[in-house]
């Protein structure tokens, strides 16, 4: 059916742009759940745990006393200048808070920084295999995403080259994500100094998605600020915090664009939720917390990275980092949505197919998210070997 069927005039084809496949296959396993199906959540890049207590005990201490009006559309001053102490903690690179910006979610922190940097039409580099609302903001914005295709040569993260690429085309910036999703694998410094320089050198923005920073397996993660003043950090409470549904994120930006930033915060959202930033200042009391989760994603990793070859999935990219196996399945299905599907059908395990990530190649591939409790990751390696077999 149309969608604009008996609606006055056709929608907007801004609109018309890509669902997020992962939504949409968290949705139908919610279904077949509510139907009395059990179901294990591969599919979603989210942690099995809650908030660290520290964050729920200052929240629920917020609702019984605080008024939790409106904060400045920058997020609440305390908070900003918590992220700038952890910044300077974490990476040795000194933020002032007021470069900071508290978002709702990371997934704000793009709308305000698309809107920030680039005008309609301008082209905009994102690589592939990627997280697909880049391409689906960039898309209902006017922007133009061109994909970067990437591949094992280059640890399937962008390069140098490809910044001179983007420039030659006339681009206006390059979004990258380390660890990235779909598949794990990390820019470790000395590439993305490369980068940096690059995007610097042809007047590229550079906008560093960081969200997965602090679930690295191998070696640790290098931020963008290390080695550019003017890269956009995009990172949030959601992944390494475990706060997906309190909808809490933050960006550090160089200073000129604090004020442009803000104005778009006020009119567009106001500001974030009050209640996300009381419980994202006490997140950061959380954090051996958060270390044992992390510890349980290290274990997950490595039983799948055994058991995942024993049910045939013998190609994986390197998991460096974040909480995926992106596992090339071409071998059993020309489609891996089919696979997928069959997968939620016959044995309860939702997982993600590839073309939600890379419209060119994706249908060679399967994401498998291991950020869920370890009895439920184990189960499902069991479930997929006694399938494939
Ligand atoms: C690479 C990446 N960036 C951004 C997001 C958006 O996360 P949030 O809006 O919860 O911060 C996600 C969510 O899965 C992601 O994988």
């Amino acid at each position: 059916m149309q969608e604009s069927e008996g609606l006055p005039r056709p929608l907007a084809t801004r609109s018309a742009i890509d669902p997020f496949i992962v939504m949409d296959v968290m949705a139908a396993a919610n279904a077949r759940k509510a139907k009395g199906h059990d179901v294990i959540h591969m599919e979603v890049g989210q942690p099995g745990t809650p908030a660290p207590r520290a964050a729920r005990e200052r929240a629920s201490e917020a609702l019984r006393i605080e008024r939790l009006g409106y904060t400045e559309a920058l997020g609440m001053p305390e908070l900003r200048a918590r992220i700038a102490r952890y910044t300077a903690e974490r990476y040795g690179v000194p933020v002032a808070p007021e470069r900071v910006v508290v978002t709702s979610g990371s997934s704000a922190g793009f709308v305000l920084a698309f809107l920030a940097l680039f005008d309609a039409g301008d082209a905009i580099g994102l690589p592939s295999p990627g997280y697909p609302c880049y391409r689906q903001i960039a898309n209902a914005l006017g922007l133009a995403p061109r994909l970067i295709e990437t591949s094992g040569q280059g640890r399937w993260m962008p390069t140098a080259a490809d910044v001179e690429k983007l420039a030659a085309e006339g681009a206006a910036g390059l979004l990258l994500a380390s660890p990235n999703n779909p598949t794990g694998t990390m820019t470790l410094a000395p590439r993305l100094r490369e980068i940096a320089q690059a995007c610097r050198k042809h007047l590229l923005w550079l906008i560093s998605d960081e969200i997965y920073h602090g679930l690295e397996y191998e070696a640790p993660a290098e931020t963008a600020l290390a080695h550019s003043d003017a890269a956009i950090v995009v990172n949030s409470f959601s992944k390494y915090f475990s706060m997906t549904g309190w909808r809490i994120g933050w960006m550090v930006v160089p200073e000129a664009l604090v004020r442009p930033i803000e104005r778009l915060a006020q009119n567009l959202y106001i500001s974030p939720p009050a209640i996300s930033q009381v419980a994202a200042l006490g997140a950061f009391d959380g954090i051996e917390e958060l270390e044992a989760i992390k510890a349980g994603y290290a274990r997950n990793r490595a039983m799948l990275l055994e058991e995942l070859p024993c049910a045939g999935f013998t190609t994986i990219l390197p998991a460096d980092g974040a909480f995926y196996l992106y596992a090339d399945v071409s071998r059993f299905a020309p489609d891996s949505e089919a696979l997928a599907k069959a997968m939620l059908r016959e044995i309860g395990v939702a997982v993600t197919p590839g073309i939600d990530f890379d419209p060119v190649h994706g249908r060679n591939y399967l994401r498998f998210s291991y950020a869920g409790p370890e009895p439920a990751m184990r189960e499902a390696a069991r479930r997929i070997t006694a399938w494939m077999r």
